[in-house]
This record gives C-alpha cells, sequence and structure tokens, in this order.
C-alpha cells in the first residue's frame, strides 16, 4: 500500500508518518507545500529522508495559490459569518489538488492529512480529494489511532526516534495553521473565549497601538478584479501579496478574535492576522464602488455569504462555487482602475479612486447646474408611484381604527 501524506514537517505529521509505515505497512511519499507560511522547508525535507521516505516531493505553490486561490476568492469579497478572511479554508482545496496529482504520479491508492476529527480541515482535504478522484482512499491518522493522549503520542514519537522539539514535550500553546493569507491560531491557551489572547500569539502583525504615529500611503492598481500593482510597479500575483503583507505587518492591521461556528457543529475560537487581506478587502470593495453597476454590486453582496459559506465548508470543488464564481468573475470585467489608501494603527483607509470604466459621474451627482443630465421634476413622480403601496395601506389603516 502506498499513500500520499501531507506533511508539514512537524511533531505531529511526522508521528502520522510513522504510524503510516509500522501500523498500517504503508510506503509513504510525502508532500510538503510551500503556500508561503514562512517557514524553511528544507528541515521537513531532511526529516522525510530520515524517517526512511523515498520518494519526497516539496512545492512551491505560492504563486498558484494567490492567483488561483485567493485572488478569485477575493473578487467575491468573501468573508465568513461578517468576519473571517477564510485564510485556511482557501488553502485546502489547492493542498488537496496537488495530494492527488501526486497520488497519480507516484502510483499511490491513498492520501493521508494530519487534520484531527473535530474540525473543518478533514472535511476540507477529503471534500477536495474525493471530488478529483471518486476511488481515492483517504487515511485520517487521528481519527483512527490509539494514541489517546499528548503523553502516548511523545511516547510514540520516543519510541520510534522522532526528535521531539523541547518545548512540545509538554503542550503546545496552541495549533497554528499558516500561509501567505494569514496565520490563524486555535485551542489550548485560547479556548475560553472570555480570556484576552495573550500577546504571544500574533506573529505576523505589529501591536497597532505600537505602530508607526504617522499614516502610509499606497497605491493598488488593478484589472478584472485582480490587484495588479503597487505604487505604480506591476507585480506578480505573490509578489505583490507579499508587499501587502509587509504594509500590514507594519501597520498592525488584520487581527481578529472571533467565535466561528464549524461545520461539523461545534463553536470554536480563534485569532487570526490577515494584514495583506485586509487591505485588498478594502481596497478591491472601492474600486467596486465606482465600476459595478448597483443591481449587479447587490445582487453580488447577496450572493457572497453563500459563496463564503461554501469554500468555508469544504465545497470549492462543486458546481455551485463554479457557477458562482462564474457570475463573479463576469462582473469583474471593468473592475479595474487604481485606489489610494492610508494605512494608521490598524485602520484601513480609503482615501481616493480611479478608473478609466468608471460609472460614477461627477456632472449627475452635481449639486451645482448640471446642464439637463438630470430633471429633479422626474422625482416627484418616482416617489408617487413608489409611495402608492404605502399611501393604500396607510388609508387601511386610517379606515380600520376608526
Ligand atoms: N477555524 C479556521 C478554519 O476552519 C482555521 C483552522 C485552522 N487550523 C488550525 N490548526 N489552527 O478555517
Ligand atoms: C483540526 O481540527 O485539525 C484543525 C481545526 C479545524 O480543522 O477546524
Amino acid at each position: 500500500k502506498k499513500v500520499v501524506l501531507a506533511y508539514s514537517g512537524g511533531l505531529d505529521t511526522s508521528i502520522i508518518l510513522k504510524w503510516l509505515q509500522t501500523e498500517l505497512g504503508c510506503e509513504v511519499v510525502t508532500f510538503t507545500a510551500d503556500l508561503g507560511q514562512g517557514e524553511e522547508l528544507g528541515p521537513a525535507r531532511r526529516k522525510a529522508e530520515m524517517l526512511g521516505v523515498k520518494e519526497i516531493y516539496v512545492d512551491d505553490l505560492r504563486e498558484e495559490f494567490i492567483r488561483d486561490f485567493v485572488f478569485p476568492m477575493f473578487r467575491a469579497n468573501a468573508i465568513y459569518e461578517g468576519e473571517y478572511l477564510l485564510g485556511t479554508s482557501i488553502a485546502r482545496p489547492l493542498i488537496s489538488k496537488r495530494l492527488i496529482e501526486i497520488a497519480e504520479e507516484t502510483g499511490a491508492d491513498a492520501v493521508a492529512h494530519g487534520a484531527t476529527g473535530k474540525g473543518n480541515d478533514q472535511v476540507r482535504f477529503e471534500l477536495g480529494c474525493y471530488a478529483l478522484n471518486p476511488d481515492i482512499k483517504v487515511i485520517a491518522p487521528w481519527r483512527d489511532w490509539q494514541l489517546k493522549s499528548r503523553t502516548e503520542l511523545l511516547e510514540f514519537a520516543q519510541m520510534h526516534q522522532i526528535p521531539v522539539p523541547k518545548d512540545k514535550r509538554g503542550e503546545a500553546p496552541f495549533s497554528v495553521d499558516a500561509n501567505m493569507l494569514h496565520s490563524s491560531s486555535e485551542g489550548k491557551v485560547l479556548e475560553d473565549p472570555a480570556e484576552e489572547a495573550p500577546q504571544y500569539v500574533y506573529q505576523r502583525t505589529v501591536d497597532p497601538m505600537e505602530a508607526p504615529d504617522e499614516a502610509t500611503t499606497l497605491e493598488i492598481g488593478f484589472e478584472k478584479g485582480d490587484p495588479v500593482s503597487l505604487n505604480g510597479v506591476a507585480m506578480s500575483p505573490a509578489t505583490l501579496f507579499a508587499k501587502l503583507n509587509d504594509y500590514g505587518r507594519d501597520n498592525g492591521i488584520g487581527r481578529l478574535d472571533m467565535v466561528e461556528n464549524r461545520f461539523v457543529g461545534m463553536k470554536s475560537r480563534g485569532v487570526y492576522e490577515t494584514p495583506g487581506g485586509t487591505i485588498l478587502l478594502k481596497a478591491h470593495r472601492a474600486m467596486e464602488s465606482i465600476t459595478l453597476d448597483r443591481d449587479a454590486a447587490h445582487l453580488k453582496d447577496e450572493l457572497m455569504p453563500r459563496y463564503a459559506k461554501i469554500i468555508y465548508n469544504g465545497f470549492w470543488f462543486s458546481p455551485e462555487r463554479e457557477m458562482l464564481q462564474a457570475a463573479i468573475d463576469k462582473s469583474q470585467e471593468h473592475v479595474c482602475g487604481t485606489v489610494k489608501l492610508k494605512l494608521y494603527k490598524g485602520n484601513v483607509m480609503i482615501v481616493g479612486r480611479a478608473s478609466p470604466a468608471s460609472l460614477y459621474s461627477e456632472e449627475l451627482v452635481t449639486f451645482e447646474d448640471d446642464n439637463g443630465a438630470y430633471d429633479q421634476k422626474d422625482a416627484a413622480g418616482f416617489i408617487r408611484l413608489n409611495a402608492l403601496r404605502l399611501r393604500t395601506l396607510a388609508k387601511r389603516k386610517q379606515l380600520l381604527n376608526k
């Protein structure tokens, strides 16, 4: 039996690797993705070698991640439950896609992941894999093994000469998932939602209160709803996104502490940092504000929570997501131009927007003479007809109250 394991190089997935080899007798292929999590991936390769893995994949997926997953999602202004920018949710389908590709390349009939049986990630990984290969076998050791406690896990590691970092001997203080879009922290010291998160949880933004006392200005250029330049300089998706992250980090932007509803039914408290994404979301909305028709924009806003939930629940590779994506992409045809922003102590402030495809008409909106562009008398009939129902209802009320 051959299995492709989504391998981070960390302690938990190393234990899983060994467990697949020793308990299930599998030949393990490892796959480690560089999604811009900001970790050296050399150690993951060396650890896999040390654990006897022959086929080791370490892939730089940063451009693909931003171009084909993050940007399409931002075209929709997707937010889950009013706050969460879906940083983990959107990375899972890409990992699933690579797992399946590598399984095909190496002739493996199974894939494995290190998500627990209590979370969203197991659902996302597995729905993604089944959507791309209906016959794939999925192994989720966290749901299957008999290792019931941290102590047993560490004993297993020791028994198999898996190096255990000193600080991991006890409990890790919380669980982290990171990529170029965000870092998320959950569990352990964060489990009581009434308690403020300790400052050391934050890892990619400065405390807004310690951010510079002067605003940083920035101009983002858009084409078809995607950012393509910063301060007039064209950049690749991942290069641009990394720069946005730097701006966001320095100005304390994109921190979030929330309680969300997991797909599996429980509420969970998470601390997120999405510096570049928080800037991009605001800027994109500002770009749309002058380039999208009103009713197209409003329809988009109605569809958005639905689209966000589809991604959160792990249905990226589904007909409903693709249908909505087609509508959203169509809406972005004329979303181009530039947005000027100021970043200041955790705030993203839009200060200007301009587009060659703008629908904004100074002539129409002006309080000065508009040279006949708009006849104010038309508004009287517009209001009269819209008031018709309301007046009829009011009349009835009068009558019934007599
Ligand atoms: N709650 C977030 C989500 O479901 C993040 C989960 C990230 N996983 C982690 N091990 N912290 O998308
Ligand atoms: C996990 O349970 O593996 C992480 C949290 C989640 O997937 O929601």
